[in-house]
C-alpha cells in the first residue's frame, strides 16, 4: 500500500515527493497466544537527504569547517500582494548569501553586502514557498556563531516580518548537500518532529480502541525507517483489526488472530525458505500460503535475496507478503523468520567462522526479538515449539549446540517440536551437505524426539526418510523436509538421487511450500504448488 507525501503542496510549483508505506508484517518472536509484533517501513525517496543530515534550530547556527551553511524553511506569503512586492534577506556583514525561492536561485550577495532583495510575483499570493539560503564565508566557519537571517516582505507600502533573527529553519552543515536540497526538502517533518504514526488496535466486537508504543529505527544503512509495535497481553485464540494511520490519515486497516493457548485438532502452519527470485514467483506462493490459512509461516531464511544490500528488496518482499498473504478470513499471516545467507552481505555460509550480524543489517533491523542472534525459540502455549537457529550465516554453527540442548531439555513435555534453519544437513546433493550440523545437531534432534526438521538453500524438494544418524530408523529417526524453493528457479535433482542418497524419500525440483497440519495422533506434511498441487503428501505418528 502506498501513500504520497505532498511537500509544500500549496507551493506556485507543487512540488510532491514519492513516500510510501510498506507493509504491514506480523511477527512472533515472543508468545503466540498473547503477543503480535507488527512492522512496516516507510521509505524515503532515494536521492533526497537521509535523517540527520538536517536538523532544525532557531537563533544561532554554529559555523562548519567548509565554510558553508544550509538553511531552508517554508515561507508563508500574504493573501494579498500590494503594488510591487519585495522579499528582502539579511544576514550579518562579512558572509555572502545565495537566496533560492522554490528551488530557483533569485539572488546573491558578496561579502561585503550581506542582503538579497528579489521580487514576489502575484501568483505567490496565500502561497506557501521553499525558501532556501546558502551562507559562505570564513564568518561561518567552525567554532563562529552565525546569528538567523531576517526576512521582510514589502509591499503596498508596508514592511512586513517573515522570519525574524529566532526563526526556525532547517539548517544542515553536512556537505556535500544533496542537489536537491533546496527544492524537495522533507522540510516539514523536521520542523515538526516527533513521530506521525500512530497505531491502534481492539479486539473485534471490542468498541474501544487502544494505542500501542511506537518503536522507530533506520532501516539498515538507508534512510528508510522500520516503525514496530510489540503487542503483549491480548487474548488466546482471538481476532484483532488495527489501524495505521499518518498524520491523523488512515492508512490502511488490517486483521490477525492470536494462536490458541492450547492444541486444537487440524491447527497448521506453512513452512519454506529462498522466497524471492521474481516477484511472480513471491506473490504465487504467498498466495498460496495465505490461502492454506495456517496459523503462521514459518520462513526459513533466503527470504528478500538483498545480500545485505539492496534495502529496496526488502520493500517489494514486505509488500508481497501484505498484499498475498492473507488467509481466506482476510487475516495476516504472522511470520516466524528465519535467517539465511541471503540476508548477509557476501551471501555468507562460513560454519565455523560467521560474519558479524552488521554483516546482515536488512534482517536485524526489520525484526524483533533477535537480541542473541538468530537462534530463537517460539513456543505455542505447552503443546509446540518452534526453534530457529543460524546455520553460519551470523554465528558459527557449533557453538549453538549447549543452547539448542537446554531449549530441547526444557520443552522435553512438548508433545510437537520443530525445528528450523537454512542450509541443509541432509540435502538433494545439489550442493555439500552441512556436515558441522550434522555433527552438532542433529544427535541433539535425534535424542529429544523432534518431530522434524526444515532445511532450505538448495532450490529443490525433499523429505528424508525418519534418520538416525543420517540412517533410516522408522521408529526413532528424524525427518527432514526442504529444500527452500518457495520462489526461486530450481535446481535440477538428479534422476539416481535417491540410489545415491538412500536417505532421501523424495526428491524434486519443484517449487513448493511445505504444510504441517497436526492432529491428536499423527503429524501431515503436504508439499503444496503455488497452483495448489500436492506433490508430496506423508504422515508420521506423533511420538508417544
Ligand atoms: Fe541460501
Amino acid at each position: 500500500m502506498k501513500r504520497r507525501l505532498l511537500l509544500f503542496a500549496a507551493s506556485l510549483q507543487v512540488l510532491s515527493s514519492e513516500g510510501a508505506t510498506h507493509g504491514p508484517i506480523c511477527q512472533w518472536h515472543d508468545d503466540p497466544c498473547t503477543t503480535m509484533a507488527v512492522h512496516w517501513i516507510e521509505s524515503q525517496v532515494e536521492g533526497l537527504e537521509g535523517p540527520g543530515s538536517w536538523e532544525s534550530s532557531g537563533g544561532t547556527f554554529a559555523g562548519s569547517e567548509n565554510n558553508l551553511l544550509a538553511l531552508r524553511r517554508g515561507i508563508d506569503f500574504p493573501s494579498r500582494l500590494g503594488g510591487k512586492a519585495l522579499a528582502v534577506v539579511e544576514i550579518a556583514r562579512g558572509i555572502s548569501m545565495r537566496v533560492y525561492l522554490d528551488g530557483k536561485e533569485v539572488g546573491r550577495s558578496s561579502s561585503d553586502g550581506a542582503m538579497v532583495e528579489f521580487p514576489v510575483p502575484p501568483d505567490f499570493e496565500g502561497k506557501r514557498a521553499l525558501l532556501g539560503i546558502l551562507l559562505e564565508g570564513t564568518a561561518v566557519g567552525l567554532g563562529n556563531k552565525v546569528a538567523g537571517p531576517r526576512v521582510t516582505l514589502c509591499h503596498g507600502g508596508n514592511n512586513v516580518s517573515l522570519c525574524d533573527r529566532t526563526t526556525v529553519w532547517n539548517y544542515s552543515r553536512d556537505l556535500p548537500l544533496n542537489p536537491l536540497w533546496k527544492q524537495v526538502p522533507p522540510l516539514e517533518r523536521l520542523l515538526a518532529p516527533g513521530s506521525e504514526f500512530l497505531f491502534a488496535y481492539r479486539k473485534v466486537g471490542d468498541s474501544g480502541w487502544h494505542g500501542a508504543k511506537l518503536l522507530s529505527r533506520p532501516f539498515g544503512p538507508t534512510a528508510h525507517r522500520v516503525h514496530s509495535v510489540d503487542l503483549k497481553n491480548l487474548l488466546p485464540d482471538s481476532r484483532y483489526g488495527f489501524m495505521i494511520l499518518w498524520r491523523g490519515q488512515v492508512v490502511g486497516s488490517w486483521f490477525f488472530e492470536t494462536a490458541p493457548s492450547s492444541f486444537r485438532e487440524g491447527m497448521s502452519f506453512v513452512t519454506g525458505g529462498d522466497m524471492y527470485h521474481t516477484r511472480e514467483m513471491l506473490d504465487g506462493m504467498n498466495r498460496r500460503a495465505g490461502t492454506e490459512a495456517p496459523l503462521f509461516a514459518l520462513l526459513g531464511g533466503d527470504l528478500a535475496y538483498a545480500n545485505g544490500v539492496d534495502g529496496n528488496r526488502w520493500l517489494e518482499w514486505i509488500e508481497s507478503w501484505t498484499e498475498c498473504a492473507i488467509s481466506p478470513r482476510g487475516t495476516l499471516i504472522p511470520m516466524i523468520p528465519v535467517i539465511g545467507n541471503h540476508e548477509v552481505r557476501g551471501a555468507a555460509y562460513r560454519p565455523t567462522n560467521a560474519p558479524p550480524r552488521a554483516a546482515a543489517p536488512f534482517f536485524y533491523s526489520l525484526f524483533l526479538g533477535m537480541e542473541d542472534g538468530s537462534k530463537f525459540v517460539v513456543d505455542f502455549g505447552d503443546y509446540m515449539t518452534v526453534i530457529a537457529l543460524d546455520s553460519g550465516h551470523t554465528q558459527n554453527v557449533a557453538p549453538q549446540t549447549p543452547w539448542l540442548r537446554e531449549a530441547l531439555e526444557e520443552r522435553r513435555a512438548f508433545p510437537y517440536k520443530f525445528v528450523c534453519y537454512h542450509r541443509p544437513a541432509w540435502g538433494t546433493g545439489v550442493k555439500g551437505d552441512a556436515q558441522e550440523i550434522q555433527r552438532a545437531w542433529c544427535p541433539l534432534f535425534e535424542q529429544h524426539g523432534v518431530d522434524a526438521v526444515f532445511e532450505n538453500d538448495h532450490h529443490t524438494y525433499k523429505r528424508t526418510h525418519p534418520l538416525t544418524a543420517g540412517k533410516r530408523d522408522e521408529v526413532r529417526g528424524v525427518v527432514y523436509l526442504g529444500d527452500g524453493a518457495w520462489g526461486v528457479r530450481t535446481r535440477d535433482v538428479g534422476a539416481s538421487v535417491k540410489q545415491q542418497r538412500p536417505f532421501l524419500a523424495h526428491a524434486e525440483s519443484a517449487n513448493h511450500l511445505i504444510k504441517v497440519v497436526l492432529g491428536e495422533d499423527q503429524i501431515l506434511y503436504e508439499a503444496i504448488t503455488a497452483a495448489g498441487r500436492r506433490i508430496d503428501v506423508s504422515e508420521r505418528k506423533v511420538r508417544p
